[in-house]
């Protein structure tokens, strides 16, 4: 009856959030209002109440929706600030938040304030919370390669200000290979890559993402569970899978939590960190994925500590710091 207090306590990684799916309702409506957007909704709980979601489609158009009150260089510091908070009450030490440019340079939005706020709250997380904290910039695997390698070009002149490059968006009909010359780009500046492949994707496309992408994290890869060649593959190269058990159940990817595949990928020796995805969407933030998974499927303490590890292994913080946490 310790693990609940042993889940929340234990120092943890998260390395699968998208930002802006840390984005609550009352925050959404107080940026409105700030920034005099209209929403489609009446109020928070109308919002709210049109949270229930069939697939990753029907999430996005959502997540997108929200993210339309984000303006100014302050809401997107704002929002950060908010989610670093939770993650702060969650016992989170390393944080690697994803962010979709795309979405808000679309809207007029310029590249510096999305770029600026955000990281101006993973520095006050650091002074302030004492959490490590960096950022990778995702391209939208909707648009076009074309709009990614533009992105990533006007994304330069804040290079220092993020550490890698992430895919994510609609994944069906739209793989990896769409997307090789941007990450051979990216790999070429330095930046770490990761793609998610393999959430509602087949295997085709997590092999795509590693042999093509070139990635060092799998976001999701849930679905390598129907290769058996592919899991060896996951096992002996030890490739971290960031999975997100809750985000799986609202995006119906899994009927039921008990459903949920993570202690078969676990058992088969693959390299798995959970985490939250968009955690003001999805009912839980990192604690929550913790405790429900760990409920659900009946796992000891010796996975806790696991996949703790794992996380912070896992993460491209510096060596000095993983060892610092574990
Ligand atoms: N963007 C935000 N959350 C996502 C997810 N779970 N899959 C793909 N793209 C996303
Ligand atoms: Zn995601």
């Amino acid at each position: 009856e310790r693990l609940p207090e042993l889940l929340s306590l234990m120092p943890k990684a998260e390395l699968h959030i998208h930002i802006e799916g840390s984005l609550e309702p009352e925050l959404i409506f107080a940026l409105a209002k700030r920034n005099d957007v209209q929403l489609p909704y009446a109020d928070v709980a109308a919002l709210r109440s049109a949270y229930a979601f069939t697939n990753l489609q029907s999430f996005l158009d959502l997540y997108y929706a929200g993210a339309s009150v984000l303006l100014h260089e302050q809401d997107f510091y704002d929002m950060a600030w908010a989610y670093f908070e939770k993650a702060k009450a969650d016992h989170v030490v390393r944080a690697e938040l994803f962010f979709d440019p795309q979405t808000h340079t679309a809207r007029g939005v310029a590249m510096g304030a999305v770029i600026e706020g955000l990281s101006r709250a993973c520095r006050d997380a650091h002074t302030q919370l004492g959490i490590s904290a960096d950022l990778i910039l995702c391209f939208l695997r909707h648009l076009s390669e074309d709009e990614a390698l533009a992105t990533l070009e006007e994304a330069m002149p804040w290079r220092e200000h993020f550490i890698g490059v992430g895919l994510d968006s609609s994944e069906l009909g739209h793989p990896p290979e769409k997307f090789a010359r941007v990450f051979a780009r990216a790999r070429e500046l330095g930046l770490h890559c990761v793609a998610h492949a393999g959430e509602e994707g087949p295997p085709a496309y997590i092999w795509g993402a590693l042999d093509v992408l070139q990635v060092e994290r799998i976001d999701h890869g849930v679905q390598a569970i129907h290769d058996a060649g592919l899991m060896q593959r996951l096992a002996d190269s030890q490739m971290p899978l960031t999975v997100c058990p809750l985000s799986n159940l609202k995006l119906c990817v899994f009927k039921n939590l008990a459903d949920h595949n993570l202690g078969q990928m676990l058992d088969a020796g693959l390299c798995i960190t959970l985490n939250s995805d968009d955690p003001a969407y999805f009912g839980g933030y990192l604690n929550d994925n913790y405790l429900q998974t760990f409920a659900a499927l009946h796992l000891n303490a010796q996975q806790a500590y696991k996949l703790a590890a794992n996380s912070i292994e896992a993460s491209f913080a510096p060596e000095a710091d993983k060892h610092r946490w574990m």
